[in-house]
């Protein structure tokens, strides 16, 4: 089985968090022989030299985000072609019961509703981002949190490492084979 190539992972957000699950996916995913495009979804023309798509987006309200709505529409014809895996980032999933699986799923079903041929070989579901920044500063001592505070965040806010990575794995040997 050839693992080497090319994938991007593209994403739609309103804040940081679904960017930075994103990014943390492109860093599970990047190997030697595999490199990995980490780009927003509205500015992607074209999908031409990549071997496999992994779509991000956040829920708000029931709705997913414009910019990956429109992404699979405007690439429909090439996923057909390619294989697909997305995740959602979104509150409900802060508590993972079958009832907010099957009702974030079915928000993201809708996205296949025009291209059912491309749709994913697999989904990921992760909880709003806890911001390890803020996780950090609670350990410190008082006066150190204190001017910590007064700094500027370091980046961009993540879903528990451990279960993007687990999903990561799980999606790269069902995109491309493990
Ligand atoms: C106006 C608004 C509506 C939201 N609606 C939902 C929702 O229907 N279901 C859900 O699980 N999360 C909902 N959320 C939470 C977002 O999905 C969550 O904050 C997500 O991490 C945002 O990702 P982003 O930072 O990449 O934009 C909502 C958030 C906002 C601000």
């Amino acid at each position: 089985m050839v693992r080497s190539g090319k994938m991007l992972v593209t994403y739609g957000a309103w804040g940081v968090s679904t960017r930075g699950v994103a990014a943390a996916v492109a860093e599970a995913l990047a190997s030697d022989r595999l490199s990995v495009d980490v780009r927003p979804a509205r500015e992607v023309d074209n999908l031409a030299g990549y071997r496999a798509v992994v779509i991000g987006t956040p829920l708000q309200a029931g709705r997913l985000h414009e910019d990956v709505r429109e992404f699979v529409e405007r690439h429909r014809t090439a996923l057909h072609d390619i294989p697909v895996a997305v995740f959602a980032v979104c509150l409900a999933m802060k508590a993972d019961t079958p009832e907010n699986r099957r009702d974030v799923e079915g928000s993201l079903a809708t996205l296949w509703e025009a291209c059912p041929e491309a749709k994913p070989v697999d989904i990921g579901l992760f909880g709003r981002a806890a911001r390890p920044r803020e996780v950090a500063l609670q350990r410190l001592p008082f006066a150190r949190r204190a001017r910590h505070k007064n700094m500027k965040p370091l980046g961009g806010s993540y879903s528990d490492w451990d279960d993007v990575v687990a999903w990561t794995a799980r999606a790269h040997d069902r995109l491309i084979g493990g």
